[in-house]
C-alpha cells in the first residue's frame, strides 16, 4: 500500500474513520497529525459502535501501530477515558501500540473553561482546541514529554495566572479550574502515558525509509483550516494534505491522497454554507442520516452537495482519489442535487440526477447501482479529477465498495 492520507474535502464529518478503518486492513502505522478531541470518529465493528476522538481509527485493527503526531492537541483526560474503554472493550492499548508524541501539546481544564465561555460566536465544541493551540503559541503550553517528566507546573501556574485574570477580567463570577487539583491530575495522567510517549520522528523516519504501508488520519475537513478554510468559523489547525506536514514535521509522500466527500454537506458550529437546506428537508436529511455530532451531540446543518467548493478543495489538496460516503442516506429523499455554480446573485445553480429507493448496500459493483448514483459519481470524478476510490453504501465495516 503506497503512503496514504485521508483528508475530509468539506466541513468534517464526512465518515473519515470508516475509511481509515477499511483502509488500515492493510497498513502498518496509522497516524494522526493534528486537532484534538474536537474530532469524533464513528466506526462499527461486529454491531459495536466504537467513537474515538483522538485514537486513530488503526487501533481497532491488530496490525496496526498507531501515532498520534506532535500537531495534535492532546486533553489526556479524555484520552485516558478513550484507553480504558478500548481495554474494556477487549481492545490491547499497549505502548508499542499507541504512540504519544513528546512534543504534542496539553489541553488543560484552563483551555476547556476559556473554550466554554468564549467558543460560543464560532460555535467551537468547546473542547479547549483553540485555547490550547494559542498557548502553544504563547510558550506557556505544556507538552507530553513535560507532563511524562513533571516539569510542567511553571507552565501550568502561567496558564492559571493568564486565563484567570482574563476570565475574571471578562467573565465576572465564572467558575474556574482549582491548581492544585488540576496538577495532582495532570502528573497522574503523566505517570499512566508514561510508557506511550516518545520522540517519533525515528518512528516515522524508519516507516517512510522501509517504504512501510502508512495511512495518515485526517481531522475536521478542508474548510475548517485555520489559514485556508472558513474563517473565522474554522478550527485551530491545518486541516489539509499540507498542514500534514506540519504535524508531523516529518516529510513523507502521499501517494495517494484521498479527499472524502460525504454525498450530501453538513456543517457544524456557525458560518457560510451556500447548500443549506432549511426548514423540513433539512430535517428529514439530518433525520436520515442521523446527523448529530459525535463530539457534543449538536444538530449538524444539512445541504446538498457543493461541487464549487469541492473543486477548490481537490486543486487545493492535489487529491488523486475520492472516497464518497453515505449515498445510501440519500434513498427516499427524492432527487439527487448538486450546486455546480454560484451564480451573480450568491444562489446555487444546480443538476439533478434520478433518486433511487432502497438499499444500496446490496450492490456488489458500482454497475449495479442506481442510475442516479452512477450519474453522481461520474460527476464527481469528472470533475474533481480523482478516480473514486471507495464507496461507502451503509455504516458497517462491511458496507463498503473498495474500488481502487
Ligand atoms: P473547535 O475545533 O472546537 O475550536 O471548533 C471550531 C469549529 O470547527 C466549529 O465550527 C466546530 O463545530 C468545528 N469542528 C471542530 N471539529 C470538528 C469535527 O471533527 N467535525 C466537524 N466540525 C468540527
Amino acid at each position: 500500500m503506497p503512503a496514504t492520507i485521508v483528508i475530509g474535502a468539506q466541513w468534517g464529518d464526512e465518515g473519515k474513520g470508516k475509511v481509515v478503518d477499511v483502509l488500515s486492513a492493510g497498513a502498518d502505522l496509522v497516524v494522526r497529525f493534528g486537532g484534538g478531541a474536537n474530532a469524533g470518529h464513528t466506526i462499527w465493528v461486529g454491531g459495536d459502535k466504537f467513537v474515538l476522538h483522538l485514537i486513530p481509527s488503526g487501533i481497532l485493527r491488530p496490525n496496526c501501530v498507531n501515532l498520534i503526531g506532535g500537531g495534535c492537541v492532546i486533553d489526556v483526560t479524555s484520552l485516558l477515558h478513550e484507553i480504558h474503554s478500548l481495554r474494556k472493550a477487549g481492545v490491547a492499548v499497549a505502548p508499542d501500540r499507541l504512540l504519544l508524541a513528546d512534543n504534542a501539546h496539553v489541553v488543560t481544564a484552563w483551555h476547556r473553561t476559556v473554550d466554554q465561555l468564549s467558543g460560543a460566536k464560532i460555535g467551537t465544541t468547546g473542547r479547549g482546541i483553540g485555547p490550547a493551540y494559542a498557548d502553544k503559541a504563547r510558550r506557556i503550553g505544556i507538552r507530553l514529554g513535560d507532563l511524562r517528566d513533571g516539569t510542567f507546573e511553571s507552565n501550568l501556574r502561567a496558564q492559571a495566572e493568564f486565563h484567570g485574570a482574563v476570565s475574571r477580567a471578562l467573565y465576572p463570577g465564572a467558575s474556574l479550574p482549582d491548581f492544585d487539583e488540576q496538577w495532582s491530575l495532570l502528573r497522574a495522567a503523566g505517570v499512566e502515558l508514561r510508557d506511550h510517549v516518545r520522540d517519533v520522528v525515528p518512528v516515522l523516519v524508519e516507516a517512510r525509509r522501509a517504504d512501510r504501508p502508512m495511512v495518515f488520519e485526517g481531522a475536521q475537513g478542508v474548510l475548517l483550516d485555520i489559514d485556508h478554510g472558513t474563517y473565522p468559523y474554522v478550527t485551530s489547525s491545518n486541516t489539509t494534505v499540507a498542514g500534514a506536514l506540519g504535524g508531523l514535521g516529518v516529510h513523507m509522500t502521499f501517494q495517494r491522497r484521498i479527499g472524502v466527500v460525504k454525498a450530501y454537506s453538513t456543517r457544524v458550529g456557525h458560518g457560510p454554507f451556500p447548500t443549506e437546506l432549511h426548514g423540513e428537508a433539512g430535517e428529514r436529511l439530518r433525520q436520515k442520516g442521523q446527523e448529530y455530532g459525535a463530539t457534543t451531540g449538536r444538530p449538524r446543518r444539512c445541504g446538498w452537495l457543493d461541487l464549487v467548493q469541492l473543486k477548490r478543495a481537490f486543486a487545493m489538496n492535489e487529491f488523486t482519489h475520492v472516497a464518497v460516503t453515505k449515498l445510501d442516506v440519500l434513498a427516499g429523499l427524492g432527487p439527487l442535487r448538486v450546486a455546480v455554480e454560484e451564480q451573480t446573485d450568491g444562489s446555487m445553480h444546480y443538476v439533478e440526477f434520478e433518486g433511487f429507493d432502497g438499499d444500496l448496500s446490496a450492490a456488489t459493483s458500482l454497475d449495479a447501482l442506481p442510475a442516479g448514483c452512477r450519474g453522481l459519481i461520474a460527476l464527481l470524478e469528472r470533475e474533481l479529477g480523482a478516480r473514486l476510490a471507495m464507496l461507502s453504501t451503509g455504516p458497517g465495516r462491511e458496507d463498503v465498495l473498495a474500488v481502487d
